[in-house]
């Protein structure tokens, strides 16, 4: 039996059904969800759904895509089209589609909606009851693995933007023990105060990024010391130099935190002659 989902605005088979590439559900699970059991083609608890995906939508600040009365007719139209009498409908909605870049997109940018529906047997769900499942205990570790490059982004999103709308480019997290862990998209250095390199090791919970451990190696190679140990936010504050690595921003300066002046609130010597020299050997290592 074909099935159809709702996408922007048009009811598709569900095999074509697609969404953009750059669709922030996608690239960085930026997005909120509801599912609604269906019992004889009806919503089963409508309005504590609705209420949560309002909730959902405003602390993400996600704009609403349109009425509570225009979703229910989207629910309602895609079980219809499904021909769903017992099962679920999904919703889905992202903060749309724009050009990768982990702060919001502009103003006005849609979200994107998506509606799929799907039988379920009742005559399964009952024979399982009857019988009763297994469960096992897993660590909860959600979401702990800050080491895998996951496209789960989305506290990195809402860390970046609220950096860009404090006036700062980057944000710097910072662990239960006030300790800085990484970058939203980046790996944290700092120069000390006593002059040297320091960047958190990678056994703790952060990506360890290959700018980064380029940027090892042409420390060692300059005979520079480098201490892989976190460092506080007071720590930054009193360093002379601070900086940040990726692809893509390569080494690029801070100049302070939280307002403050980190060294003299330049770039410094060591950030400067380490961005040049990685410059120089990504340029020319490249293949
Ligand atoms: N981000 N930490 C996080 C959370 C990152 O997302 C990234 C990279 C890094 C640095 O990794 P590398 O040096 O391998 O790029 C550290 C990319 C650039 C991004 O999301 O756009």
């Amino acid at each position: 039996m074909s099935r159809v989902a709702y996408v922007n605005g048009t009811y598709q088979p569900h095999g074509e059904a697609v969404v953009h590439v750059e669709d922030r559900g996608f690239q960085f699970a930026d997005g909120v969800y509801e599912v609604w059991s269906v019992f004889d083609g009806r919503l089963a608890d409508f309005d504590g759904h609705m209420t949560r995906l309002h909730r959902s939508l405003n602390e993400l600040r996600i704009d609403i895509p349109m009425s509570v009365a225009a979703l229910t007719r989207v629910l309602r139209e895609t079980i219809r089209r499904n021909r769903v009498k017992n099962g679920i409908v999904y919703l889905q909605v992202t903060r749309g589609t724009a050009r990768r870049d982990h702060p919001f997109p502009a103003p006005g940018t849609p979200p994107s909606v998506i509606v799929t529906a799907k039988s379920i047997s009742p005559a399964r769900g009952e024979a399982q009851a009857k019988k009763g499942v297994a469960v096992l205990t897993q660590p909860d570790i959600r979401w702990g693995r800050c080491d895998i490059k996951t496209v789960g982004l989305l506290p990195n999103i809402l860390a970046k933007q609220a950096a860009r709308e404090a006036g700062a480019y980057e944000a710097w997290f910072v662990d239960d023990m006030g300790l800085v862990t990484e970058g939203s998209s980046t790996n944290a250095w700092i120069v000390d105060e006593h002059g040297k390199l320091r960047t958190r090791d990678t056994q703790a919970n952060i990506l360890k990024g290959c700018t980064r451990t380029t940027l090892m190696t042409l420390i060692e190679e300059q005979g520079l010391e480098l201490d892989e140990r976190p460092f506080s936010v007071e720590d930054v504050k009193r360093a002379r130099e601070a900086f940040f690595t990726a692809a893509g921003a390569f080494v690029t300066p801070a100049i302070s935190i939280d307002g403050t002046k980190i060294g003299d609130g330049k770039p410094g010597p060591i950030t400067l002659k380490l961005r040049r020299l990685y410059l120089e050997r990504a340029r020319r290592e490249a293949i």
